[in-house]
Formats: structure tokens, sequence, C-alpha cells
């Protein structure tokens, strides 16, 4: 009989991945649906970041193995970047590239949690950091947020779980699924708060170059130097440079800490050569691809958040950044007979043949999450899909 860890017998597929993978099966049969469920820019990378690797391929830099921690020059094209970008100051040895930023918190939770560790996980929360803390036996103490608060927590939520087991506090802005970003003082409140209670914030800031409408995401790490030095700052290339596919993310931080991801990734796994490359000419080339893409985003969403806003039952906020819309769907769902979201999610797709996530993975199961990485006629067409399904059922 097969043996299966009981650790692993608790892990669940990535909602979003399975929901996309139901998708897949249906359009391989021939159904037409809209997939609105991706976490990904439907773009292609740009060319010049594709033929960097290419070259590297051709120049034989890619056939042995690397330093564990990331080629040299990526690293410092990452500290280049923030220092640049966010006037923050890190050294070599305060860096570590890895196979996508869920890598990347992977390692860190595996470095700083022991058993029965507390995490606090402000919900909604992205699917995979729930499992991440209990696959490094970590307990999630999770803080709900409202849409009435824009999905922010506040110092008195945090304060409100904190015991002396807390280990970290994960951030996340701009936010998946909510798209909400904290603003400076926001996150100057928060960031005060861990210094004082001696609480590493992991800061997730993989949307972070994807900000709407005059929002603008500020990296907590920047907001002072006791608040940088509690801080591991998680990015990549994945979002910002439609790189998904080439898995390459990092973590910025204590060198202790980053010290040790490395001693862990060097007998588990570090990312490929050819990527590091590609990625390298990312961050030090032409940046203007970036704002190409954050402007067709912007623009598909001021055309497609009215006519979300105009489905009956639906009921939402603006998001300010990444490229979801998170949706309380709960009285359109009642009232087209289902008792559960994840179930009238399941007949969007079936019958109304258009594709979300239902928010059971985020830890908000009244809600879906919609991604608007398609271009305005189909996202219009998928309005109309659903607004259809919703009136002929009530
Ligand atoms: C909030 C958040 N963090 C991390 C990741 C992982 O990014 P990567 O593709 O670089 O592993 C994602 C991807 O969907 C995400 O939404």
């Amino acid at each position: 009989m097969v043996k299966i860890s009981k650790r692993l017998m608790k892990v669940q597929e990535s909602p979003t991945l399975s929901t996309s993978n139901k998708v897949n099966q249906l359009k391989s049969k021939g159904y037409d649906i809209i997939s609105l469920t991706v976490g990904e820019p439907d773009f292609q990378t740009p060319k010049h970041i594709s033929n960097a690797a290419i070259e590297a391929i051709k120049q034989n830099k890619t056939n042995h193995y690397v330093a564990t921690s990331g080629i040299l020059p990526l690293r410092q094209a990452i500290i280049d970047y923030h220092n640049l970008h966010d006037g923050v100051t890190y050294e070599l040895n305060q860096v570590i590239v890895t196979t996508g930023a869920k890598d990347a918190l992977y390692g860190v939770f595996q470095t700083i949690i022991d058993p029965g560790d507390e995490v606090l996980i402000p919900a909604p929360y992205w699917v995979s950091y729930t499992e991440q803390v209990e696959l490094a036996g970590g307990v999630n103490i999770i803080i709900d947020s409202s849409l009435e608060n824009n999905f922010k927590v506040t110092v008195e939520d945090l304060e409100s779980k904190r015991t002396e087991k807390t280990t970290a506090l994960i951030l996340n802005s701009p936010n998946n699924p909510t798209g909400s970003i904290y603003s400076r003082a926001e996150l100057e409140t928060i960031g005060n708060w861990a210094v004082e209670n001696d609480i590493l914030i992991i800061s997730d800031e993989i949307y972070y170059n994807l900000c709407y409408n005059g929002h603008e995401a500020v990296s907590v790490a920047s907001l002072s130097e006791p608040i940088k030095n509690q801080t591991i700052v998680i990015n990549g290339v994945s979002k910002s440079y439609a790189m998904t596919g080439w898995r390459i993310g990092y973590a910025m931080g204590n060198e202790t800490i980053i010290k040790k991801m490395t001693q862990f990734a060097s007998h588990s796994a570090n990312p490929a050569a050819v990527s590091q490359y590609a990625a390298l000419a990312a961050l030090t080339g032409k940046q203007e691809v970036v704002d190409d893409m954050r402007r067709i985003f912007e623009k598909r969403l001021n055309h497609f958040y009215p006519l979300l806003e105009s489905v009956p039952g639906f009921k939402m906020i603006k998001p300010q950044g990444a490229f979801y819309v998170f949706v309380n769907a709960k009285e359109a769902a009642t009232r087209t007979g289902f008792s559960d979201v994840s179930d009238f999610s399941l007949a969007l797709i079936e019958e109304a043949k258009v594709a979300v996530v239902s928010g059971d993975g985020f830890g908000f199961p009244d809600f879906i999450r919609i991604s608007y990485t398609l271009d305005e006629e189909t996202l219009t067409e998928a309005v109309n899909r659903i607004k259809s399904f919703i009136i002929s059922k009530s």
C-alpha cells in the first residue's frame, strides 16, 4: 500500500491551480469557457529578457551548478533595484534567489518556525501561506478583515491575537486576492508594533509594481532601519515582468536567516541558471515594459470594475493593485438557489461557462476571486455571461 506522510495528507492542491486545471480539462473537451482564475499576466515575457537567456545558453553560462544563493550579478541587481526604488540598502549576504516567490516563502517558514510557533495571517490571504506554515509545523493565527475596512487589519486586531508564541506576521500589499494596498502610515504603525514585540514581518511584495489609479505600494522595509531589520522582504520577477514560468523570486533581510535559508536550499533546490540570467536582464534592462503592462491592467480594471458592479447580488470595493477583484457573491448565490458560494462558482463554470476561484481557499467562503488578466472584450463577455446566468436563475 502506498504510504503518504501525515504531514502531507493534510495538504490540498492549491485551489487556484486546481480550478485552472479543471477549466483546462473542460476546454480540452471543446467547452468555450472564459477563465478568470489565473494568477499571472497574459503577456509574453519581453523579448530582451528571453534573448538574454538565449545568450546565456550560447555563452555556456548555464552548464554548471551556480551558487545556491543565486548568481552574484543577479543578487547585486536585486540590491541595486531596491536601493533605487525603495532607498533600502542590503548586502550580498542578505539576499537569496529562489524558485519563485513561493519558494522564498517556503524557505523562510522552514527557517524560522518551530512546532507550535504562531504566525499571524490577515485574511483574506494567499492560498499557500497557511499550507506552508503548517508544513513547517507552525500554527496559523488568522486575523479577519472586512470589505468595509478595505480588507485591512490594524495593530489592535494584531495585538488581540498576539501571544508569547507569535513568531511572525505575513503582510501582502498589494494583496492577492483583494488588491488592497496598505498606506505608508498604516505600515509604519504595524512595523513599529512588530519591532516593539519582536515579531518578524514577512512582507510579500510580489505585486509591488502593479498599482493603479494613482495608488502606490510602499515597501515596509523602507520605513525605518529597525523595521527593515525586523522584515524579510519577498519579491520576484514573476508578476512584474510576465515571467511566471521562469520561476525566479527572492528574499532579502537578516543575514542569519538568509544564510540558513541558503543552507536549507543547498539540500533541496535552487533556481536554474538560465532563468537567473533572464531575471538579471529584467531587473537591469528597460523598465518601461513594467509600466506598459501596468497601464494595460489599469485600463482593464477601469473598464471591468463598473461592469462587475452592475451584476445583481455582487458586492465589492475597487482594488488598488494586483489583478484581481474580490467579490462578495453570497447574495448572488442565494438568488440563484445556492446556499454555498463555492457551489455557485462551480455552477458558473458549468452553466455560465465562466470560471472564477471560490473564496474558501483565501479564508473568505462568501467571496469569489475574479482575475482580469484578459482583454477587455473577453472581460465584457464574461460579465454578460455571469449576468445572464444570475438573471435566468433568479
Ligand atoms: C501573493 C503571492 N505571493 C507569492 C506568489 C508566488 O509567486 P511566484 O510565481 O514568484 O512563485 C503569488 C503567486 O500567485 C502570489 O499571488
